[in-house]
């Protein structure tokens, strides 16, 4: 059985919903449903009734002991953490409470159960400000804020547990995420969102009479808007499944970045989610915030040449299914389907 952590979130369920398409139905989904959500898993659930849920909470040894003695669990794909950075540096004790002992306390429960397979998620903002770009690998790692930091802790110890005990891990260093299942069954559901395309589509529905703020146009870029590398969460999931395929195959540790390698402007992504919408939406040019690097994506090359990994979908895919979903969600809102 493979236990999937987070499995109730935005990255994770499209991850299981990925392993059950390719025929990987043996799942428990552990989530603690602290920003996941039970519609969530009720839909994967739909999907495959072979999907199983423990609500439980990876700060509470306890609630990790009890699926790893009453279950025999092969491997772990890890999505679960707190992940809002703004909100790392104002409570670094959630984040490295949450992210790093949660963390701690799942690798020690697998040691103990011999379970010695996990992919884990990580992200470019381990990088920290970008030396150069396309950002490969080898770049040095200094985060900026105290969620790139709890993961590259997490990272440091994954190299340790491995040279110590065997415990082998592929770590995924994803770029910004984006997109939803095309049969909007699930998407992206943050009840406090930050992230750019579901931002300004949730603009384009008005629901909050928000505004889209832009976030800076004087950056050193073609229009001077910040650049950033967005990667398709069915494409992600699928690198997930790889990099399982990998770790069961190869039973080695190692880490790649995950992203398309092309560099979309702010002022792009939004034209294209006005073209997708087919309407105007409302935006501003706002002031720009601090340890906003002007760009930052991927160099792939590493995930293409060992997983045989490369994005299928295109930006205008990703924010075509986003729209979608929002549209759903906000009709799942508005008629109290959820609580
Ligand atoms: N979304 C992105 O653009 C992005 C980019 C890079 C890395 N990541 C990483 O990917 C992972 C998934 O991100 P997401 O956007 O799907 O986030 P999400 O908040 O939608 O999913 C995280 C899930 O983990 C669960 N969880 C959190 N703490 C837990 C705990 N202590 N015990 C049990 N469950 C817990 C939450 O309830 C939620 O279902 C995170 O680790 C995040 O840091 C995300």
């Amino acid at each position: 059985m493979i236990l999937i952590t987070g499995g109730a979130g935005y990255i994770g369920s499209h991850t299981v919903l990925n392993f059950l398409n390719n025929g990987i139905k043996d799942i428990m989904i552990f989530d603690n449903l602290e920003t996941g959500h039970i519609e969530t898993v009720k839909e994967l659930q739909k999907i495959s009734s072979s999907v199983k849920f423990v609500q439980g909470d990876l700060r509470n040894i306890g609630d990790v002991e009890n699926v790893f003695s009453s279950n025999k669990i092969d491997a772990v794909i890890h999505f679960a953490a707190n992940s809002l950075v703004a909100e790392s540096v104002i409570e670094p004790r959630k984040y490295y409470n949450n992210n790093v002992v949660g963390t701690l306390n799942l690798l020690n429960t697998m040691l103990d159960n011999n379970c010695k397979k996990i992919v884990f998620s990580s992200t470019c903002a381990t990088y920290g400000e970008p030396e150069y770009t396309p950002i490969d690998e080898e770049h040095p790692q200094n985060p900026i804020n105290t969620y790139g930091m709890t993961k590259l802790m997490i990272e440091n110890i994954m190299f340790d547990y491995d040279r110590a005990y065997g415990l082998k891990s592929i770590k995924l260093r994803y770029f910004n995420v984006a997109g939803a299942d095309k049969d909007s069954r699930i998407g992206e559901w943050h009840n406090i969102e930050t992230h750019v395309i579901p931002v300004i589509l949730k603009a384009a529905l008005n629901d909050d009479n928000s505004t889209f703020n832009i976030y800076g146009n004087d950056y050193a870029t073609v229009d001077g808007t910040c650049i950033r590398d967005y990667v398709n969460v069915e494409d992600l999931a699928e690198a997930h499944r790889l990099a399982y395929l990998y770790l069961s195959k190869e039973n080695c540790s190692d880490v790649f970045n995950v992203g398309t390698e092309k560099g979309d402007s702010v002022k792009h992504v939004f034209e294209v989610c006005e073209k997708v919408v087919g309407k105007q939406i409302p935006h501003q040019i706002a002031p720009r915030r601090s340890g906003d690097p002007a760009k930052l994506y991927a160099n792939a090359d590493k995930i293409k040449e060992k997983l045989g990994w490369k994005p299928q979908r295109t930006l205008e895919m990703s924010i075509s299914s986003a729209y979608n979903w929002e549209k759903k969600l906000a009709s799942m809102l508005d008629s109290n389907v959820v609580v």
